[in-house]
């Protein structure tokens, strides 16, 4: 699903912001770090609850070690974004480090799918969750991804209650640009999904969330706040 004409609007005027992002990355300082996250904000909300529609990613609760891998990426290149790439570059190594473990003691309400399923996809979603399809040679997503894909911090990335939107689009770009998984775990696994698997199993997760125990606890901290 396309962004709406507002929101395009909004992220126009976001990536101007950037720029200001950048000067305060220049002279890292307590105030510079609190300044960098205002922008975050304004797409992955106040409590990283993220932007379906705009398939902006939620990132409350997810771990900090992945959160800040992704920043990392996207500076280093082996992820793309058009609208993530800047605001990496703009922060300085410390400032990533922090936004990451920001990110990851936030809890954010669960935000239900506007289109839920139909029965037949939840169970295929169920099932290329839980068993896999050989036929395919696709593994349980949950294997590495946790049980009701509730992730598992430094391996692999909840996907419980993130949104469908989002999800599919990370998958479509593991079948395209997206070349940051070590050892090409998902790289492996998205080029074996056809488009009704990636609805099926990216509506399934989706469809997780209310009953997910990271929507409302957010991640264990290991280090104190930043
Ligand atoms: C203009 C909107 C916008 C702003 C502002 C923004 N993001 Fe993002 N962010 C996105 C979108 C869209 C994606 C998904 C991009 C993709 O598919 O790779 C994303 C992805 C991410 C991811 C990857 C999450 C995952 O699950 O893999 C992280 C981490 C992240 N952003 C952190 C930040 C931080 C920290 C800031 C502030 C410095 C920020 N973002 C500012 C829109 C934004
Ligand atoms: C062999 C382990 C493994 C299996 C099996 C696996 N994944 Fe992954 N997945 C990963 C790892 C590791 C990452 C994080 C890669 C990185 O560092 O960005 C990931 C990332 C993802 C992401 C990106 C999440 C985000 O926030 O951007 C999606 C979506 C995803 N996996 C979907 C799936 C689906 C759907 C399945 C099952 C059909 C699956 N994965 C099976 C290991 C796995």
């Amino acid at each position: 699903m396309a962004p709406r004409p507002g929101l395009a609007m909004v992220f126009a005027l976001l990536a101007a912001m950037c720029c200001e992002l950048a000067v305060s990355a220049a002279a890292p300082s307590a105030a510079s770090d609190a300044a960098a996250a205002a922008p975050c904000a304004a797409c992955h909300g106040e409590h990283g609850e993220g932007m379906a529609a705009a398939h902006v990613p939620r990132l409350a609760g997810q771990a900090a070690d992945y959160l800040q891998k992704q920043l990392d990426n996207y500076t280093d290149g082996s992820r793309d974004s058009p609208t993530m790439t800047n605001f990496a570059k703009a922060l300085s190594e410390p400032q990533r480090a922090k936004l990451a473990v920001r990110y990851a003691a936030m809890s954010a309400a669960y935000l239900p799918e506007a289109t839920p399923l139909s029965a037949q996809a939840l169970a295929r979603g169920h099932q290329l969750a839980n068993q896999g399809d050989e036929t395919k040679r696709v593994q349980a997503c949950n294997g590495c991804h946790g049980p009701d894909g509730m992730g598992v911090p430094r391996a692999a990335p909840y996907m419980a209650g993130q949104s469908a939107e989002y999800l599919a689009g990370a998958l479509k770009a593991f079948q395209g640009t997206r070349k940051n998984d070590a050892g090409q775990l998902m790289r492996s696994v998205a080029q074996r999904l056809d488009d009704a698997d990636i609805a099926a199993v990216t509506g399934y997760f989706a469809s997780l969330g209310a009953s997910a125990w990271i929507i409302d606890k957010g991640q264990p901290l290991a280090t104190p706040l930043p």
